[in-house]
């Protein structure tokens, strides 16, 4: 039997979905589009390392500080003493402000890497983990870089000891240009979806990658609560009613398909 070490995401339901958390060292891709849960997801998985002692950096671009801050307390999770601790740092890369120590000046991936790398010589020695929130800003006005910046950042970041949920933010309309980035280097690609039913909006969660892992193969529903966060619930039967999208985004989504058999995974050999 090979041991591997794996870190529990704090989300009740879903550790035992990859044998019991993320493996070690991993950088695992967390997609899908706006309102899925990525931000909670990450949140919850931030917090288990607070509580397990790790050292944790949020990085976050679409939200302040303040608002990850603000979601966290919601779901009672205290990430304000957890920074006054120095168990945690979250690097807000909206704001830019200059007179704050962890804020990002420049949306650039090597900005972004240099200000990770001081964060966890200020947070010390030991077992760290990453949340980038999200990976796709780096890369709006760029989209043919996004592969080569995601190789980048694991290349990097990958000697700090790091287990890291890089977020791909994607809507169906732009998964052409933004989707496919992170997922040819990421150990693991853990997918985050939603959908009507009958009137009434459900999420969901499946895991497509996870490397040195029998993780699960099905989707699964997940819940969002005020006052306990994210929980994943049982199984979904997968039905046609659950998915069925108007023509012209399902006409965009088969051509995104189309263009990711279409591409070459070069840098997974690299890797
Ligand atoms: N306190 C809360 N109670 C219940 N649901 C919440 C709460 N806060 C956020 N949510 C739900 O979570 C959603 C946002 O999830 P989030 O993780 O930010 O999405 P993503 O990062 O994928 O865009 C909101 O649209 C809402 O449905
Ligand atoms: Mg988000």
């Amino acid at each position: 039997m090979v041991e591997i070490e794996r870190l529990p995401t704090g989300v009740p339901g879903f550790d035992k979905l990859v044998q019991g958390g993320i493996p070690r060292g991993f950088f695992v891709a967390v997609v899908g589009e706006p309102g899925t849960g990525k931000t909670i997801f990450s949140i919850h998985f931030i917090a288990e390392g607070i509580r397990q002692g790790d050292k944790n950096i949020y990085v976050t671009t679409e939200e302040s500080r303040e608002s990850i801050i603000k979601q966290a307390a919601m779901f009672g999770f205290d990430f304000e003493k957890a920074i006054r601790d120095g168990r945690l740092v979250v690097i807000d890369a909206l704001m830019g402000r200059r007179d704050d120590p962890w804020s990002l000046q420049e949306l650039d991936v090597e900005t972004l890497v240099n200000k990770v790398i001081e964060a966890k010589k200020y947070l010390g020695y030991g077992r760290a983990r990453l949340v980038v929130d999200s990976m796709s800003a780096f890369w709006l006005d760029k989209p043919a870089m996004a592969r080569k910046y995601s190789y980048y950042v694991k290349r990097v970041l990958y000697r700090w000891d790091f287990t890291a949920l890089l977020i791909s933010q994607y809507a169906v309309t732009t998964s052409l240009g933004f989707g496919f980035g992170i997922e040819h280097v990421a150990d693991g690609i853990i997918r985050f979806r939603k959908s009507i039913v009958r009137g009434e909006l459900r999420r969901y969660v499946i895991i497509e990658k996870m490397r040195q892992t029998e993780h699960s193969l099905q989707m699964h529903e997940i819940e969002i609560r005020n006052g306990s966060g994210m929980r994943v619930k049982a199984p979904t039967v997968y039905r046609k009613e659950d998915t069925t999208l108007p023509p012209s985004v399902a006409a965009r989504m088969l051509a995104a398909e189309l263009q990711k058999l279409l591409e070459v995974p070069d840098s997974e050999s690299e890797a």
